[in-house]
């Protein structure tokens, strides 16, 4: 049993209000969803999983979806109740939930504070009309303007996400809306390239995204802007201080515990010296010390510390140096790709802009 070890909790909620063109993440559009029956159901998931792992001690959990803002307060304030019922906190968790702008009540994120949130990521996407209109949002920069200034007034935590390099998107527009990204006084930013999803409305009316010689341009400015005006970036798309760097999110990438509520949520679990995988509904899966290593490799390099040598030895119990492809870290080296140190192995700024080829690369 891994007394005492972290654990965080990812609570999925599958609706939302409409279907934006670009999203593949699942959810569905309904209304009036029994959200007393759901979380009554999420409530047994949590019961299952601490048979599992009644030691460990709740680092951060993590309401996100689909539209979690539209799961009523009162539920949101029950769901913790019971969690801190099975678990112990550790010291300050972070608690975060994703917001759309367009609030479902006034103060709405008033009454998510009062819940038990204290950490509020708003999905803004774009910061002018014509963008949050091609992206098929339903809210307006008004809103989304309106939403950033409750949302900074009443949590001490918060990020917004941008989506960027869209179709019609110049350079120097994006420089713009990152300027003004960064004077709302946030302190934290997520921003995800458009990627287009097989299957979404963008793919079938044949969108493209922008070139990749122009979004790596855009996606180099975004990295050196940031940096030099206090957002610097910790992970391929999220950039903060140290300080504020996502915990939860921060557990997926460095390979810690955490459990999956709700459809479509996963969860990693090493109980004992074994790894599972688990899909809902408690599907479970051991997976091999080389199938776990490759999956910390996979997910370490995204961040800009990489991954530290001994935490990777202490999750997987194989030596980072002998499970990667050495011809290939010597080659990478050389071309200025990698940085590899007794501690640690990240990837250059160089790097950043050919991640999945490094990686495809390593992996033994
Ligand atoms: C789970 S999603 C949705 C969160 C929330 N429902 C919203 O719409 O704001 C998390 C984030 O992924 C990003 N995202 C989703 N689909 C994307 C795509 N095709 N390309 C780039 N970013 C995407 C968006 O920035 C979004 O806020
Ligand atoms: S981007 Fe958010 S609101 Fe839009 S469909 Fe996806 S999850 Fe729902």
């Amino acid at each position: 049993m891994n007394t005492h070890a972290p654990l965080s909790i990812y609570i999925h909620w599958p609706y939302c209000k409409s279907k934006c063109p670009y999203c593949d993440f699942f959810k569905t559009v309904k209304k009036d969803v029994n959200q007393k029956e759901i979380i009554n159901g999420y409530i047994e998931e949590l019961k299952f999983y601490h048979d599992l792992v009644p030691e460990h001690n709740i680092r951060s959990v993590f309401f996100g979806g689909g539209t979690p803002s539209l799961i009523e307060p009162q539920y949101i304030e029950l769901l913790l109740n019971e969690i801190a019922n099975l678990w112990s906190f550790e010291n300050l968790p972070e608690i975060s939930l994703e917001a759309n702008p367009n609030s479902e009540y006034p103060d709405m994120f008033k009454q998510l504070r009062k819940a038990g949130i204290n950490r509020l990521s708003l999905g803004v996407q774009a910061l002018n009309d014509a963008d949050l209109k091609f992206l098929g949002r339903t809210h307006n920069l008004n809103q989304a303007l309106h939403s950033i200034d409750e949302v900074t007034k009443n949590f001490n935590n918060h990020s917004i996400d941008l989506i960027y390099a869209r179709p019609s998107q110049t350079l120097t527009e994006w420089e713009k809306e990152l300027q003004q990204a960064t004077s709302f006084g946030l302190k934290h930013l997520s921003l995800y390239q458009l990627t287009i999803e097989e299957g979404t409305v963008f793919a079938k009316k044949g969108i493209k995204s922008l070139d990749d010689e122009q979004a790596s341009k855009m996606y180099q400015y975004t990295v050196d802007y940031l940096r030099d005006n206090g957002y610097p970036r910790y992970e391929v798309s999220n950039f903060a201080s140290k300080t504020y760097q996502s915990r939860h999110n921060k557990c997926y990438w460095l390979g810690d515990d955490y459990i999956g509520i709700g459809t479509s949520a996963h969860g990693r679990l090493k109980i004992g010296n074994k790894h599972y995988a688990f899909v809902h509904p408690h599907l479970q899966e051991e997976l091999s010390d080389n199938e776990r290593a490759e999956e910390l490799l996979l997910m370490g390099l995204r961040l800009e510390e990489g991954i530290n040598k001994q935490h990777f030895y202490n999750i997987c119990g194989l030596e980072l140096d002998n499970f990667i492809n050495v011809e290939a870290l010597q080659q990478l080296s050389q071309l200025g790709f990698i940085e590899n140190t007794p501690t640690s192995l990240k990837a250059t700024d160089q790097g950043f802009l050919v991640l999945d080829y490094i990686i495809s690369k390593l992996c033994p």
